[in-house]
């Protein structure tokens, strides 16, 4: 039985957490089948975006506790690796991954959502990172991830305290980029990787790399990334279409080459 159902809708890929009765907590064999959906994305150049989200009431409501109630040290830092491994691999998607949520992001939720390029959420979303109430530290890039997002104080506040955050919040403090009527937010993400479908496809996973990569080192360094990927874009057949067709007045063609 798989915990993730992975559906195609034109060029997007739709991931869906399906593990509705323990409001998709992230459990080692969910995990293991996410990383399989991310790796089939990640090797079918006809998928041009991803939109991840969850079955039922809950995007993800954390890492599933229960199994985490029996984990030597030992086991929970493998168990770490692991969601860092599946969440790190959905961050280095060449593809845009939009998160789709649609109610809790707790825990391990939040963090996945973080791990998507950007986060839309239903009105009845609410993010947070409860860790603090059971005794433990975020273990799947919470950390990090979430203060690039918010800024550390906001993180720290989140993460320390440990309480949740309505989906307006989430928008006013730059943790959501938009927040739909719930019956409208898959279709909102939906479209969103439908348009970008329509763009060149390696200057979308050059410039989102260069974003990525450029976050990581020195400002000289970042301006340097972004100089040499926009040189390797001119050697694209889809730079010269796209040239062509704005000065031909016509929608271009890319054809990823
Ligand atoms: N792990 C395992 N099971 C979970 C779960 C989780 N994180 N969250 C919910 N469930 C299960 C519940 O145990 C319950 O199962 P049963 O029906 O078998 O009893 C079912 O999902 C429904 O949950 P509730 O009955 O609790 O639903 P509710 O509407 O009353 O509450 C909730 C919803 C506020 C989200 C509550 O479920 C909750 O607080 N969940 C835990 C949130 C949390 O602490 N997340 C962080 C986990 S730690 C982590 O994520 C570490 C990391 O960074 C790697």
């Amino acid at each position: 039985m798989t915990l993730v159902r992975s559906e195609r809708r034109g060029a997007v890929a739709l991931v869906t957490l399906d593990r509705p009765d323990a409001l998709n907590a992230l459990d080692r064999a969910l995990l293991h089948d996410l990383e399989g959906c991310i790796a089939a994305v990640a090797s079918d150049p006809t998928v041009r975006a991803l939109v991840v989200t969850g079955a039922g009431r809950a995007f993800a409501a954390g890492a599933d506790i229960e199994q985490m109630r029996g984990m030597t040290p030992a086991e929970a830092e493998g168990f770490s690796r692991l969601g860092h491994r599946v969440f790190g691999a959905l961050e280095a998607l060449p593809v845009p991954s939009i998160a789709a949520v649609n109610g809790y992001a707790l825990g391990g939720g939040c963090e996945l959502a973080c791990a998507c390029d950007w986060i839309y959420a239903s009105a009845k979303a609410r993010f947070g990172q409860p860790e603090v109430n059971l005794g433990i530290i975020p273990g799947f890039g919470g950390t990090s991830r979430l203060a690039r997002r918010v800024g550390l104080a906001r993180a720290k506040e989140m993460v320390l305290g440990g309480a949740p955050m309505s989906a307006e919040e989430a928008l006013r403090v730059g943790l959501v980029n938009r927040v739909f009527p719930p019956e409208e937010l898959i279709e909102g993400a939906l479209a969103i990787g439908e348009t970008i479908a329509a763009k060149g496809p390696l200057a979308v996973a050059a410039a989102k790399r260069v974003m990525q990569e450029g976050q990581d080192v020195d400002p000289r360094v970042a301006h340097t990334l972004e100089q040499h990927a926009f040189g390797l874009v001119f050697s694209t057949e889809d730079r010269a279409e796209g040239m062509s067709a704005f000065l031909e007045k016509r929608d271009p063609v890319f054809k990823g080459r």
